[in-house]
């Protein structure tokens, strides 16, 4: 039995620019555990002065705001002073993620893709959503419109609430024990269907079957109550100023609570992985026997 408490990594360096990346951070993250860092510095005054610790920035038709890989941000409201103070904070975090990310795997620099970076305001607690769409359910990240072949999903996150309120999560088993409990119950990929999404444009482009079986994952999970309630999971909060990164195509999570969180994205294709035999991919593929791309 794993015990769970071992999927959370507390690291304490207190700065951005790691010098001396440890082969057991990398292990951890590519078997899908959290890396934690609770004293990683992140000035909020220049925030905080610009009232940007407030739902009121997010433009209502938005989920949440995005500083786009050009420039531009998108999702907020606000006066044109808002949207500089917003834009200056997100990039700001960008910068830390990315050095951060640089320091801790070398060896990814030439592989990463960036992701716009999100801040997200709305407490999350009370917010309402479809089960398919509720992240208070535990899951696996898989994006029903954007297939990714196999290409990792990796993600720094940020809680920079100022009244000192943490982000809840559930993290939940191994990789490998979900696909085994949840891939039996997958229904079976249909290269027809597939071809039609991507016809329509449901899809940016065809859906292999990976990413038809990790949506199965996604989906299989979130809609069963009971694996919600007692499935294996531990109750992990990440207090204001804390950051952690993971694999979040390969952690089980969910959000329980908490308020003002940023969030950078990063695409890698699996070839520059430390350990690719650990990806989701890897595991899928000797599961099913067969090839999935
Ligand atoms: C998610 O990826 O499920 C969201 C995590 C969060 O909002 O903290
Ligand atoms: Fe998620």
């Amino acid at each position: 039995m794993t015990n769970l408490k071992d999927q959370i990594v507390e690291i304490a360096v207190d700065q951005w620019q790691v010098d001396t990346p440890q082969d057991d951070w990398i292990t951890a993250i590519e078997a899908g555990k959290i890396l934690y860092f609770p004293h990683l510095p992140f000035p909020l005054d220049a925030a905080k002065a610009a009232n940007l610790f407030t739902p009121a920035v997010l433009d209502p038709k938005s989920r949440n705001i995005s500083l786009g890989t050009d420039g531009k941000l998108k999702g907020a409201a606000g006066d044109a002073a808002t949207q500089e103070a917003l834009t200056a904070m997100v990039g700001d975090f960008r910068e830390r993620a990315v050095k951060l990310v640089h320091g801790l795997f070398p060896k990814y620099a030439p592989g990463l893709r960036l992701a716009p970076t999100s801040y997200r305001p709305m407490q999350v607690a009370t917010r309402v959503q479809s089960w398919r769409a509720d992240d208070r359910r535990m899951h696996v990240d898989a994006f029903p419109s954007r297939p990714n072949r196999g290409e990792r999903i990796l993600r720094v996150f940020i809680n920079v609430n100022p009244d000192a309120e943490s982000r809840v999560w559930r993290v939940g088993e191994p990789f490998e024990d979900i696909a085994r409990r949840f891939l039996p119950r997958a229904k079976p990929y249909s290269a027809w269907q597939a071809g039609l999404l991507n016809t329509l444009g449901v899809t940016k482009s065809l859906r292999s079957e990976y990413d038809h079986l990790m949506l199965q994952l996604h989906d299989g999970m979130k809609s069963d109550a009971d694996y919600q309630q007692n499935g294996p999971q531990l109750v992990q909060p990440f207090p204001s100023g804390a950051v952690w990164v993971c694999y979040s195509d390969q952690t089980p999570h969910a959000v329980m609570s908490g308020q003002y969180m940023m969030e950078q994205t990063f695409h890698l294709p699996t070839s520059y992985l430390y350990r690719p035999e650990s990806c989701p991919l890897a595991i899928l593929t000797a599961l099913a026997q067969r090839a999935l791309i």
